[in-house]
């Protein structure tokens, strides 16, 4: 109900002063009085993923708290674990505004924010400060400036900076919002990449007597065949973990829809059905080896369960928490125990 009256007052707003907004208030309020407008004690449903305990299976997804600034307040309302980022070596504007769009009747978004961000070391200092007691994921792209073929170079430069200070960590190859990279998804140049970023892993592993995974995000606007490429590729390079979907290119579901022609990625419930088949692919691919953290349209318990019985071993939401709120964490964590 407050949280009702909060979106439609919110709804009101430009999308991206509403966001702005939104988390400026989570990191005010947290651990004041005000928290209780979101703040919910949930049961732990404990689950075991990539050796790390999650109390449950239920994340933020990345890029709503780009520079990890309300990991709390995100805790407060439950979340089993947060991932911040996407976070690039040096800070960067992103794309021209406005560059956030709502499909309402669809429940979806359109963004093309194009990686803006306060940069690695500000995320890192904020991720110091969070108290939150679950797990954060740092999630790590390269800059618009920096040519694909010296990309490699950013993810290097992020790893080794978030490294000491993630729950695990997650290689962003697929925002359809920087140009060309997309296309680190493929054959050899995907090969590369992991092979280096796996290498570092190990040698940052010994370093700080800590293992930690690494994982990989990628779209849904795969190929069947490119989609197998990918799996085989993350079992090659013992990759701990992949996660599926970022947004799609694809607007069919949204045709003469609002903001449905906006150049950027669709989110949230156009993208439910997608994403789980994708999830359902690489499981049959993976067979278990990797786990997989489902994410794409989720809005509500049951598009949560049917990510994990696609094969997901854990899941996020975004787009979904943006319509429904906390009350949709909770739903989810209070229904997710498939046995
Ligand atoms: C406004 C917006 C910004 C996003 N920014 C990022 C990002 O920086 N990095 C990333 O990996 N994914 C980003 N995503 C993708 C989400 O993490 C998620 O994969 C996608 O939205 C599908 O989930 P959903 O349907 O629950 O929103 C963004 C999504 C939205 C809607």
């Amino acid at each position: 109900m407050i949280y009702r009256l909060a979106r439609s007052a919110m709804f009101q707003l430009d999308p991206e002063k509403a966001h702005d907004l939104a988390i400026k208030n989570f990191s005010r309020f947290t651990g004041t009085p005000l928290d209780i407008f979101y703040r919910q004690n949930l049961p732990d449903r404990p689950v075991e993923v990539m050796g790390l305990k999650f109390k449950n299976p239920v994340g933020l997804a990345a890029g709503l708290d780009k520079n990890g600034e309300c990991i709390d307040a995100f805790g407060a309302m439950g979340f089993g674990f947060v991932e911040v980022g996407t976070v690039t070596p040096k800070p960067q504007p992103g794309n021209d505004r406005p560059r956030l769009f709502r499909v309402k009747p669809a429940e979806g978004i359109i963004n093309r924010f194009g990686f803006n961000n306060k940069g690695v070391d500000q995320l890192v200092e904020n991720v110091k400060k969070a108290t939150f007691d679950g797990i954060i994921g740092i999630n790590i792209g390269k800059n618009k400036d920096t040519p694909l073929e010296k990309g490699v170079d950013d993810y290097l430069i992020c790893m080794d900076k978030v490294y000491e200070h993630a729950g695990y960590i997650v290689v962003n190859i697929s925002s359809p919002n920087t140009p060309g990279l997309r296309n680190l998804q493929y054959g050899e140049a995907l090969d590369d990449l992991l092979t280096q970023l796996k290498a570092r892993q190990k040698s940052l592993a010994e370093k700080f007597g800590r293992y930690v995974p690494l994982t990989l995000k990628i779209a849904p606007d795969l190929e069947d065949h490119e989609l197998i490429q990918i799996a085989d590729s993350l079992i090659r390079n013992e990759i701990d973990g992949v996660i599926g979907t970022n947004t799609t290119l694809d607007r069919t579901l949204v045709q003469g829809m609002p903001h449905c022609d906006e150049a950027g990625g669709l989110s949230g419930r156009p993208l439910q059905h997608r994403s789980t088949e994708v999830i359902r692919m690489l499981n049959h691919e993976i067979k278990g080896q990797i786990p997989i953290i489902g994410v794409g349209g989720i809005d509500s318990a049951i598009a949560a369960r049917e990510k994990l019985l696609a094969g997901a071993s854990l899941v996020q939401v975004y787009s979904g928490f943006i319509y429904h709120g906390p009350k949709l964490v909770k739903d989810i964590v209070l229904n997710c125990d498939l046995r």
